[in-house]
């Protein structure tokens, strides 16, 4: 199950770099000058990230329909009888906070469009909805028909959840994830979406989506009943997870589906060009924000998939820097 990326030895300079990352003070000012860039080249391609993150904090301005504070809807949100795995208590992202808290939360749309504005330079900011796109295509080819009952782990602040609504606006769909606060976000944005389609002097173009649910859970042990959905989809997620979660994840994705229903992974590609090529430095510089790619890049994800039960996978490139995985459940003879 080994790459050759984790593998590769690590060179003069990603040792200097990790040397200096371990050094409290030089790696936050490291963090502070990253962020200051992200945001700069963020505004600079038309993702207005600080007015985005502004706008949310002060959801007061609409109050006729948002009258419940940030805080009331956490609690609303937060299962109390939760505990959090370890691995996701840590630093993500740049985040001491990890996932857990707001300003992640508030960011993780203006960023996941800043990342992906590097994905095909002609597109710019619309890279991420044509990311999404292209999975929600190899999705719509590899399924039979469409799924009445979704999953989407790993939910966040709902983009991917929002991209399943639209694709099968008559599913009932669940966004299940480990941060209330990202949960937060994505209901108010729902909310919001809702709220402005009802203002709206004009009919819909399509039909509403059917409101989505949102859970606050983990992935790998979600505790909702057997065999509950046709579709179980997971975004931009597993790259966060180490492989004991990834492993029990793929368990109880097996368990959840329906006989003859889909898994459907969306993540980064390790065997794309730019992977392979990014230099070693780069590369320990990417893991301090992301502390688990070693193990998703080590990770046999096809001989997982089957391990868990699953059909043999199919994985095709998504992009050219992520791949898509879908397997089935089997069907009883
Ligand atoms: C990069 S975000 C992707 C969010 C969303 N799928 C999207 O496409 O924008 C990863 C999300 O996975 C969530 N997450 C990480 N580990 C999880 C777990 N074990 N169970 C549920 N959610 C998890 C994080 O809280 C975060 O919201």
């Amino acid at each position: 199950m080994n790459s050759s990326l984790s593998a590769a030895p690590p060179t003069f300079l990603s040792r200097v770099v990790s040397l200096l990352l371990a050094i409290k003070p030089l790696a936050h000012l490291a963090k502070q000058k990253a962020r200051q860039m992200m945001i700069t080249r963020s505004e600079s391609i038309g993702v207005p990230w600080r007015d985005n993150t502004q706008a949310l904090r002060s959801k007061g301005s609409e109050a006729v329909d948002f009258d419940r504070t940030w805080d009331q809807d956490l609690a609303h949100l937060t299962n109390p009888s939760l505990t959090y795995p370890p691995y996701y208590i840590i630093s993500f992202h740049g985040y001491d906070e990890g996932n857990l808290g707001w300003l992640p939360a508030m960011e993780v749309e203006s960023a996941s469009r800043s990342v992906h504005a590097k994905l095909w330079p002609d597109l710019g900011a619309a890279g991420d909805a044509h990311l999404r796109s292209l999975y929600h295509d190899s999705l719509h080819a590899a399924l039979p028909q469409a799924p009445r009952r979704i999953l989407d782990l790993g939910c966040g602040a709902g983009l991917s959840t929002f991209a399943l609504g639209d694709r099968y606006p008559e599913a009932a769909i669940t966004g299940l994830d480990l941060s209330p606060y990202f949960l937060a976000v994505a209901q108010y944005r729902s909310q919001q979406a809702l709220s402005q389609q009802l203002r709206s002097p004009e009919p819909p173009a399509h039909p509403a989506p059917n409101p989505i649910r949102w859970l606050h859970g983990a992935a790998e042990t979600t505790g909702l009943p057997d065999q509950s959905f046709d579709l179980v989809s997971i975004f931009l997620v597993v790259h966060e997870l180490p492989q004991s979660a990834t492993l029990a994840l793929l368990g109880e994705a097996h368990r959840l589906l329906a006989p003859g229903g889909h898994f459907a992974l969306m993540d980064m590609n390790p065997s794309c060009e730019f992977v392979q090529k990014l230099p070693p430095y780069v590369l320990t510089l990417l893991k301090s924000t992301e502390p688990y790619l070693d193990d998703y890049f080590s990770l046999d994800l096809a001989e997982a998939v089957q391990g868990a039960g699953f059909e043999p996978a199919t994985i095709a490139a998504t992009g050219p820097r992520h791949r898509t995985l879908i397997a089935a459940k089997p069907s009883p003879a």
